[in-house]
C-alpha cells in the first residue's frame, strides 16, 4: 500500500475513533450521534476499515458490478456473538446495512426475545454485495468472499457464531448439509487458531415463509441465551 494511502487510512482511523464507530458503516441519516460510544480497540477499528477497503477493491465480481452498495456489517464489533447471514437483499443494497428488510425485522424480534439487540451483537453476511434478483450466491461467489468472511470473524473474534441459513452454514462449516439436520447443536469451529462455539439456525427469510418452523428457532435462541451466561 502506498504511503499516501497509509496516511489517509491513519487519518481516517483517528477520525473514526473520535466518533461513534457505527458511523463508519452507516450511511443512514437517523440519529446515531446520541448513541453511547462503545470503547472499541483502535486496532479492531483499523482492521475492520482495512477489510472493508479490501472488499471494496474486489475485481471481476458480477455481484459488485450489479450492486449499489457494499454491505459490510452492523452492530457492535466488541460483541461476543457474531451473526452471519447469506447476502444482502434489495433493502440492504439500498441502505448499505445487513438485515434491514423484513427478514431483518424478524431477526431483531428474535434477538429481542433473548434480550439481545444490534447494540450487543455483530451482524454480517457471506457475500457483501447483493446477488441479482435475490438469488442465492453461487459456490464460486461464496468461495471468492470466504477469505474475507474468515478475516472478518478473526477481527471480531466472537465467542459465539450464529449461522443463519444453509449458505452461511455450508460456507463456514464446509459441508453440504441442510439446516434441519444441523440446528439445535453446538459445534466447535476453528477459524485461524481460535475456537468458536457455533450454532446454525433457520434463516429469518425462511421463517417468514414457514412460520411453523419458528418453534425450532426458539430452541436455538434459548441455547444461545444459555451459552452466553456461561462464557
Ligand atoms: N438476508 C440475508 O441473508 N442477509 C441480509 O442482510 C438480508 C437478508
Amino acid at each position: 500500500m502506498s504511503k499516501n494511502i497509509n496516511n489517509k487510512l491513519n487519518k481516517l482511523i483517528k477520525y473514526y475513533s473520535l466518533i461513534n464507530y457505527n458511523l463508519i458503516f452507516n450511511n443512514k441519516s437517523i440519529n446515531r450521534y446520541n448513541q453511547k460510544q462503545p470503547n472499541i480497540k483502535k486496532e479492531k477499528v483499523k482492521n475492520l476499515q482495512k477489510l472493508r477497503e479490501q472488499i471494496s477493491e474486489i475485481k471481476n465480481c458480477k455481484l459488485k458490478e450489479n450492486a449499489s452498495n457494499l454491505v459490510f456489517s452492523d452492530g457492535n464489533p466488541d460483541s461476543k456473538i457474531m451473526i452471519i447471514g447469506e447476502g444482502p437483499g434489495a433493502n440492504e443494497d439500498k441502505e448499505g446495512f445487513p438485515f434491514v428488510g423484513r427478514a431483518g425485522q424478524l431477526l431483531d424480534k428474535m434477538l429481542h426475545a433473548i434480550n439481545l439487540s444490534r447494540k450487543n451483537v455483530y451482524i454480517t453476511n457471506v457475500v457483501n454485495y447483493r446477488p441479482p434478483e435475490n438469488r442465492k450466491p453461487t459456490d464460486k461467489e461464496v468461495q471468492k468472499y470466504l477469505p474475507y468472511l474468515k478475516k472478518h470473524i478473526e477481527i471480531i473474534s466472537p465467542k459465539i457464531v450464529l449461522l443463519l441459513g444453509s449458505t452461511a452454514m455450508n460456507a463456514i462449516m464446509q459441508n453440504t448439509e441442510v439446516i434441519s439436520k444441523m440446528r439445535g447443536k453446538w459445534f466447535e469451529v476453528h477459524i485461524s487458531n481460535f475456537k468458536i462455539y457455533t450454532i446454525v439456525s433457520f434463516h429469518p427469510a425462511y421463517l417468514l415463509r414457514q412460520p411453523d418452523q419458528k418453534k425450532f428457532s426458539w430452541i436455538d435462541l434459548k441455547m444461545i441465551r444459555e451459552k452466553l451466561k456461561k462464557i
